[in-house]
């Protein structure tokens, strides 16, 4: 029989080749579960008059190989096959499904459209009201074979072509700095377009390009004071020629019923001025006049090197419940990010008045958290029946909804909340025989799909939701676990990179907005600052992308090239601005960054860490020039860190939890001082019973600094605390997502009075990486996922745990249950990957591809 095919091919990190950035996509894909290792393989890419093939080329590699062929010029398409042999096969496998790619606009001269907006008078210091543009054309009488529409904004748009929306993506283009990154996106919408008579008409929301967000009221024009639409659709003939349709000064404008959008202020729309055939060819002329046209470099046009936000979820409302005075009050049961959609039936200019929140205080919404974020949508009915609606220009962060004026009785059917954030494909499970360990796990996974919208903010409710360095820098290993965020954090750090400071200074948050004074200028941080190093690495380790290493490395180079200056010859970072262990549960409301360890001695781990990153980074590489010399600095720095921080007795200078997590997990300490630090973090968490007592540095190195130091049981005792601050506690008080402090809600019920609040936080959740790997067991020790160790640590009485993974090579997975004979484990192991085994009892040893079950007395393979 002939054996199996591979996974169809893919392209760079994309699910969907369409559009794509680049002439020689990289190909990847997972050789057929079962079918041995790969051992050699054959490429095939048919494109519009020839095919190619690579013959046989020998040699595992699967992911991320170069583009064999001539580069692909702008809108080509091709379709690659693959087919693979294993070793024992001298026959090859059947060829896979076939995968299309089409190349985007890939020279700022493919571009014709300019921004079009409203000409009409707009004050840029106050609330502007939306605008719609479109256009009416004929289509050639000659049939067509394919139409592209290449599309972005200044703004948010939501675009339609004879009344059917183009695509389902939501907050199109995202948030890049636009100045010099703008993603546009390519629709197939072949299947849109009429003979004759055609129209094309997008909506406009004011987003990050010009809306108001961010401290202190927000800031409004940010990166411009114009609303607009950039759009190119092109249509192919079956006879070869194209027609292009492109925004310019022939398009126009008109308000709609979008009366104003924000992403922190909602939406309010008024129905009554809704007309759905307003991008039909049948629309009504009145009110419509020419558009502005401005100006844009297309050069700052690139592709996406993700997926987009889109609707992945809907749920309904668990309970409806009727206040005194007639609002009803909505509990969806989880916290979530995303917007109402309704079906409302009443009287003409009925208002409806939706508002959220995280959490309820006296049986009310606690909008407090939010600050100046109002999260307030409305709806004024049309009459004449049920009006279904859902703001387009807007997100919030909530499990409770309020609603005003709802006529008569609330059908649950009649309301749904829709989740939206990236669409990355998940890849990383895990579940254990602890009930209040998976909720935590949900909460990790909830989080992550709150804050990963675009790019990886700290909260997606109040006023900020920014892309925070120190935040994501900490959360990165368990993020690339649970999915395949790499294209999306690609992007960012690319953004990162821009807005790197020429002397190295990686800013707080990315893309920078003004900020409050302790933001703002900019100083650098450690922890934060060292996303550029670490991130681009972590990414490097689950996805195996060479290629991001090399290019963010000059970014991660810069930063430590600065630290270094900034700490001087005696290589410790003693000087200036930190935020230390933020959030610290020791730390004053008034001053998070106060926590009980010195903030200094944080600032010259991470140093370290970086640098030695840095040096790793380098060797995979190939420069060894740079390898030495950061090696050899990292060296210095930890001899630096042990003469200042490292007491006579062991015992370090902060006597802290997080200290001597970071000494031990930055292997920072000599080996005969180990085992002291360890027994010391054991004796400090046990004299706290096992409460937290980290912040954001901390918490996602306690677990492991414990386990690597032969206290594993102190590290589940932490893990299963339930009173405050655990990570269970919040559990306890019915938390569904992780939160910004151990005590966001306090034992008594109440809010956190502090100002930061938020219940929507992902970095106290990086604890999640210690689950996949020592309660799970499932560990990537080489870069790529080509070394993986299948090796769980039970303890705290749980029996059990699953765990699956899907590498870039295919899936890896673990089962172990406790018996009263030992563990029993059964592994998978995916193709072309080294597997080290180690069973608590059994000798350590390596497993091939495949599924073994593993006894504790017998083993057996299937
Ligand atoms: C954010 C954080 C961030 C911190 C930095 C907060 O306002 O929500 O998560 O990392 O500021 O100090």
């Amino acid at each position: 029989m002939q054996p199996l095919p591979p996974s169809p091919v893919h392209f760079e990190h994309l699910t969907d080749g369409l559009g794509i950035g680049t002439g020689t996509p990289r190909l990847s894909w997972t050789p057929a579960a079962g079918s041995g290792d790969q051992h050699a393989y054959e490429v095939e890419i048919e494109r519009p008059g020839h095919t190619h093939r690579t013959g046989r080329v020998s040699g595992a590699d699967h992911v991320l190989v170069a583009w064999p062929a001539e580069p692909l010029t702008s809108r080509e398409r091709a379709v690659v096959r693959v087919r693979t042999w294993s070793e024992s096969d001298d026959e090859p496998s059947a060829w896979s499904e076939p995968g299309t790619v089409e190349a985007g606009l890939l020279a700022p001269t493919d571009w014709s459209a300019v921004p079009v907006g409203a000409a009409w008078d707009e004050d840029p210091a106050a609330e502007r009201r939306p605008a719609r543009v479109r256009k009416h054309f004929r289509a050639d009488d000659r049939p067509i074979a394919r139409a592209r529409l290449y599309i972005t904004a200044h703004g948010l748009y939501e675009a339609e072509i004879n009344g059917t929306r183009v695509g389902d993506e939501a907050l199109a283009p995202g948030w890049t700095v636009y100045p010099h990154r703008l993603r546009y996106r390519t629709h197939d919408v072949t299947a849109l377009l009429a003979p004759g008579a055609n129209t094309i008409g997008a909506w406009l929301g004011d987003g990050w390009y010009r809306g108001t967000y961010g401290f202190d009221g927000g800031t409004r024009n940010i990166y411009g004071t114009d609303q607009s639409l950039i759009a190119q659709l092109e249509i192919t003939h079956t006879d070869g020629t194209t027609t292009v349709i492109a925004t310019d000064h022939t398009w126009q404008a008109a308000v709609g019923p979008i009366l104003t959008s924000g992403l922190y202020e909602g939406e309010v729309f008024d129905a009554r001025l809704d007309d759905p055939h307003w991008a039909t060819p049948a629309a009504s002329p009145d009110g419509w006049t020419p558009v502005r046209a401005g100006t844009r470099n297309p050069g700052a046009l690139v592709a996406p090197q993700g997926p987009p936000v889109r609707c992945t979820e809907e749920i309904p409302p668990g309970t409806i419940t009727r206040t005194p005075d007639g609002r009803h009050l909505l509990d969806f049961g989880q916290n979530l990010v995303g917007r109402l959609r309704v079906t409302a039936d009443g009287p003409v200019g009925t208002t409806l008045t939706f508002r959220h929140a995280e959490v309820l205080q006296d049986d009310e919404l606690a909008t407090r958290p939010l600050r100046e974020a109002h999260s307030t949508d409305t709806l004024v009915l049309p009459g004449g029946g049920p009006y279904v609606w859902e703001p387009r220009f807007t997100l919030h962060g909530f499990r409770y909804a309020e609603i005003t004026g709802w006529p008569g009785d609330l059908d649950p059917q009649d309301v749904t909340a829709r989740v939206y954030h990236t669409d990355m494909r998940r890849t990383g499970w895990f579940e254990c025989s602890d009930p209040m360990v998976n909720r935590l796990h949900e909460n990790v996974l909830w989080s992550m799909r709150g804050n990963f919208v675009d790019i990886p903010t700290d909260c997606p409710q109040r006023d900020e939701r920014l892309g925070w360095t120190g935040d994501i820098q900490v959360f990165a290993p368990t993020a690339s676990f649970l999915y395949d965020c790499v294209g999306m954090l690609d992007s960012w750090l690319t953004d990162v990179g821009l807005e790197q400071l020429p002397d190295g200074t990686i800013p707080w948050y990315v893309p920078v907005i003004p900020g409050e004074p302790m933001w703002t200028p900019i100083r650098p941080g450690a922890a934060w600052g060292d996303v550029a190093t670490l991130t681009p690495w972590a990414l490097y380790q689950r996805f195996g992308d060479l290629e991001l290493l090399r290019r963010h490395y000059p970014m991660g180079r810069a930063w430590v090239d600065l630290v270094e200056k900034l700490a001087g010859p005696d290589r410790l970072w003693d000087t200036g601005f930190q935020l230390g262990d933020w959030l610290d549960p020791a730390a004053p409301p008034e001053d998070p960054a106060a926590g009980r360890t010195d903030r200094y001695l944080v600032a010259t781990a991470y140093y370290a860490h970086s640098t030695r990153h840095l040096a790793r980074a380098a060797r995979e590489l190939g420069d060894t020039g740079d390898a030495a010399r950061y090696d050899t600095l990292a060296e210095e720095i930890t001899t630096a860190f042990r003469r200042r921080y490292v007491r006579a007795d062991g015992r370090l200078t902060s006597d802290s939890p997080t200290a001597y997590a970071l000494a031990l997990a930055f292997d920072l300490l000599d080996a005969g001082r180990r085992q002291t630090a360890g027994d010391r973090l054991a004796a400090l968490v046990d004299q706290d019973d096992a409460r937290i007592a980290t912040g954001f540095v901390g918490t996602p190195l306690i677990c492991d600094a414990l386990t690597d130091t032969g206290h594993l049981d102190t590290a589940y005792r932490l893990l299963l605390q339930t009173q405050c601050p655990s990570w269970l506690y919040p559990v306890t008080m019915g938390a569904t997502t992780i939160w910004e402090r151990w005590d966001s809600l306090r034992p008594d019920g109440t809010l956190n009075p502090g100002g930061m609040t938020s219940f929507n936080h992902y970095a106290l959740g990086a604890v999640a990486d210690w689950l996949h790997r020592v309660v799970g067991g499932i560990e990537v020790v080489a870069p790529g996922a080509r070394t993986l160790a299948f090796r769980p640590r039970p303890g705290g009485g749980i029996t059990w745990a699953r765990t699956r993974y899907e590498t870039p090579h295919g899936t890896a997975s673990l089962f172990w249950e406790t018996t009263p004979d030992g563990m029993k484990a059964e592994i998978t192991v995916p193709p072309n990957c080294t597997a080290l085994v180690e069973l608590p009892g059994r000798q350590p040893s390596r497993l091939a591809t495949g599924t073994h079950t593993l006894g504790p007395t017998a083993s057996s393979e299937k």
